[in-house]
Formats: structure tokens, sequence, C-alpha cells
């Protein structure tokens, strides 16, 4: 029999979009509640969760972990045996979405096993309507829906459609709040995230992220020096802070408070390494460059996104620069960082995308040369007004592209990565290979993968290593005594 579905909340992307400067920022500083009956019930039970998509999403599901592990549930990597599953979503792309629904239908089989089996789906996805009615029209053994706004709701809402034995709707449209003092599960032990702040307010056209996550909303910063210090104290090696756009960061403070300044704080607190992502182009200051250029333990690593290097597509998706000013950011970080290693985000097809516009990309390819990329095609988002432009080009134009781009993209990857060979470098050594323990696995600072023959006993620490080969994925080299 089918279960009965209660709605407490269902998405609704119109007031997603609201934004509403004048009204502070709620933070919540409750500790979790677990239902001592839900802690009952868990003992025993084991939980699954698949997260799909970015840092924010990763560290929402070490959230989400921190929180079931404290109610009592174990984990195991195996969905078939769990009493609860959560798929944490992304909805970034078409081809995201389009996994997550195919797991979820793999699940059914769950199902069948375990009747008793709880599955629950939250994320990006299902902040979308259109995403919500598909899965309760279609997947009747997704038990609970809820978003990125009540994870905190967590334990609440398991219980609820274990007693009433229902299906639950559970998603807020809001701007949001910050939600301080929840547990996280962090299973690497050498490198953490840290969210610095929630949301973004930029809404360039092509983009989901604004309706799903929120207002851009900061941490207050002694709440994030507490944390990164705590990590300092347990023996982290590496912090990554993290937000949509962190180089905005505080500006909804009204405090004062800065990237710039955050960020000399975080790396006097002596971690090792400390990384950042990610930063949009448009919010760059002298104040971050200065720390940049001023404290080792800065990574000389920028994730910077170009998206595209046609003025006009710039335009049209809202991105408030052009190709000459990303250009001049290019060299300014250069000038101050000489060994810095830039990474970027590039979108072909975005709608009426022409030959010029595409040829505009590949110049700005050619003047950065970076050191690696991501690429996408363009996936219009429901909802988001790019979704709503006139596309006239066909999807065979924008795959030609998309090979022509990845293919200028692998000339310079090729050769930054062999600019390496000979050199000796830091490397972060996060772990062994299966096969032969000696053989170790880490990042550079410039975040390079390097594989290497060295000491087991380093994993976890910073080792030069001398590069002897670059292969298209990975640095080779050797550990080095000096
Ligand atoms: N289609 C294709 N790529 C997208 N991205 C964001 N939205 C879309 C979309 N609708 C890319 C951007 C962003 C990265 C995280 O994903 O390049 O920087
Ligand atoms: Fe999306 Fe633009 Fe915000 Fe990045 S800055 S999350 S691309 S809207």
């Amino acid at each position: 029999m089918k279960k009965k579905v209660v709605i407490n909340a269902s998405p609704d992307l119109k007031q997603a979009a609201k934004r509403n400067k004048r009204e502070p920022i709620i933070f919540i500083r409750d500790n979790l509640v677990v239902p001592s009956k839900l802690s009952l019930i868990a003992k025993d039970k084991k939980y699954f969760i698949r997260t799909y998509g970015c840092q924010a999403n990763v560290l929402d599901g070490q959230t989400i972990e921190g929180i079931l592990r404290e109610v009592g549930y174990e984990y195991t990597d195996n969905p078939m045996e769990a009493d609860l599953v959560i798929l944490n979503t992304c909805a970034i792309r078409e081809n995201a979405e389009d996994k997550v629904f195919g797991e979820i239908g793999s699940l059914k089989a769950l199902k069948t096993k375990n009747p008793n089996a709880i599955i629950g789906v939250c994320g990006c996805m299902t902040q979308q309507p259109h995403i919500v009615e598909k899965i309760q029209k279609t997947y009747p053994q997704v038990d609970l829906i809820f978003g990125t706004h009540n994870i905190h709701h967590l334990p609440q809402l398991i219980l609820e459609s274990m007693e009433k034995n229902v299906r639950i709707v559970e998603v807020y449209s809001k701007e949001g709040e910050v939600i301080e003092n929840m547990p996280c599960h962090r299973s690497d032990k050498i490198k953490a995230f840290v969210n610095i702040m929630y949301g973004c307010d930029k809404f360039c056209t092509y983009c989901i992220v604004p309706y799903t996550r929120g207002k851009q909303r900061s941490r207050i910063k002694e709440d994030i020096l507490k944390e990164c210090k705590a990590l300092v104290e347990e023996g982290y090696q590496e912090i990554t802070l993290l937000g949509q756009n962190v180089n905005a960061y505080g500006k909804d403070l009204d405090d004062g408070s800065s990237f710039g300044e955050l960020l000399v704080e975080v790396a006097k607190l002596g971690i090792p390494r400390l990384r950042f992502t990610t930063s949009h182009p448009w919010d760059f200051t002298e104040e971050m460059f200065k720390a940049m250029g001023t404290y080792p333990n800065i990574m000389p690593f920028i994730h910077l996104p170009l998206q595209s290097g046609s003025d006009d597509v710039l335009r049209r998706m809202g991105r408030r620069y052009t190709s000459k000013e990303y250009c001049a950011l290019v060299d300014k970080l250069r000038e101050i960082i000489p060994n810095v290693s830039i990474s970027t985000d590039i979108i072909v097809g975005f709608p009426n995308e022409t030959d010029q516009d595409f040829e505009d990309t590949l110049n700005v390819v050619r003047y950065v040369k970076y050191d690696s990329a991501f690429t996408f095609i363009y996936s219009p988002r429901v909802g988001t007004p790019g979704a709503k432009m006139e596309d006239k080009t066909p999807h065979e134009v924008k795959q030609a592209r998309f090979k022509e781009l990845v293919k200028t993209l692998a000339i310079y990857e090729r050769e930054k990565a062999e600019a390496y060979v000979g050199k000796i470098i830091p490397v972060l050594v996060e772990g062994t290979s299966k096969k032969d323990k000696n053989i170790l696995s880490g990042y550079s600072d410039t975040n390079k993968l390097v594989n290497f023959k060295g000491d087991y006993t380093h994993v976890g620490k910073i080792v030069n290593v001398k590069i002897t080969e670059a292969t298209t994925y990975y640095l080779k080299g050797e550990e080095v005594n000096e």
C-alpha cells in the first residue's frame, strides 16, 4: 500500500529568489535536538549516504553524518544493508540530476528487501519544485524529501516518518540562516573544509545555486577561527575555506569583516596549508593580494572561474567583468605569487554563443595557460533567466566547441605539468597505493596530484618530492631528504 504524503513545506523558486538586504541574518546557535525515542530505534541500525556535487554539499554531507552518528546510527558503505539511506544531491547540471534519478530507481530493491528502511533525498535538487513533483509521482520508495535549509531537523523528520508511517516533504525556500554548533563528521584526518559563508547573491543567469542555497550569509569570524583552531590542534595539515564566493566574505555582516582579514587570521593559527575556494573574479581586494603574497602557508593556487572569454556572453551571463579585466587579474596574481597555479571553470554553448564568442574564450585560454580546468556544456536550469533565453546554436556545434576547448586546455595543462620535471616540490602525503605501500600519493602546494616513491610512515606529512615525469593525469617522482 502506498504511504500517505505529508507536506510540511514545498519549494517555491520565486520565494527562493527574494533578497531583502535590510533583513538581518539570523544566527541559530541551539545545539542539535535528538529525540530519545529515535536514539533507541537507531541502536544497531545503519545509515548510508551518497553526496553528489560541490564542496558545499560535501560539508552538508559531513553535517548529516555527524547528526546521524549522534542519533546513534552506524555507517555502512553498502546501501543494500542500510536502514537509512540519504542521497545528498546536486542540481548544477542535468547530468548530475540524471545520476541521482538512476540511483533512486535502484533503491527500490532496498525497499523490497527491507520495507522498514527509510530513504531520504536532500540537497540542491530537492529545492526545485519540478524535482519534488517528479520524485513524489514516480518514486514511491522515497520517504523523506528535505532541503538545504533544514538539515538540522533530520532527526525529527526521520522519527515523524517512522511513527506516522508517512512520506514527508519539508523543503523551505528562504533566504536562510546561519546555523552553528551542528556536529560534523570528517572521515579525512589530514584535510578539512570549513564553511565561511553560505548561499550566493550573484544570480549569474545560468546558475541555480542562488535559488537552492539562499542569500549570501557569512559566519561570524570568531566562530570560523574557533573551528579552524580546533582543527589545527587536532593535527590537520590543510584547511580549505569554503563559500560560493569567498572574496565577498563579511560584506553582509556590517562589522567590518573582510576575506583578506580572515585569511590573515586563519593563516596565523599555524595551519601548515591554507586554501580557499571559490573566488569570483569580481570581488578581489588589495588586502587579499597582500595576504596571499605575505603568508607562505596560503597555498599558491587559485580557482578563478572564467565561464566565457566573450564580453558579450559574460554580460549576458551577468558576470560583471570583461575578459580584459579577467586577464589583468591573472597578471596581477602572477606578479604577486610567481609560482601561482590557476584553475578555472568554463561553460560552452551558453544561449546563442557565436563562433567568435567561442574564439574569444579560446583566446583567453591561450593567454592564461591554465594549469587545470573544469569544462561544461551549458545546461538550462528551470527558473533561471538563462533557461528563458532563445538558443539557436545546435547541440552538435556545442559538442564540437567543447571538444576543441578540451583539446586547447590540454596543451597548456601538459606544458605546465612538464615544467615541473626536475624540480623539487612540497607534497602533502594523503595515502599509499593499495598494491605497494611505498608508492605514496598527495598534492603539491600548487594543487598538482603527485604519485611518488617514498616512506609510507610519512602519510599525513609534507615531504619534498623530486619530479621525474609528467603524465596526463599526475606527476611522478621520488621523495628526497633535503
Ligand atoms: N550549465 C553548465 N555549467 C554550469 N555551471 C553552473 N551552472 C551551470 C549550467 N547551468 C558551472 C559553472 C560553475 C561550475 C560550478 O558549474 O562553470 O562555475
Ligand atoms: Fe552560481 Fe554565479 Fe553564485 Fe557562482 S557566483 S554560485 S556561478 S550565481
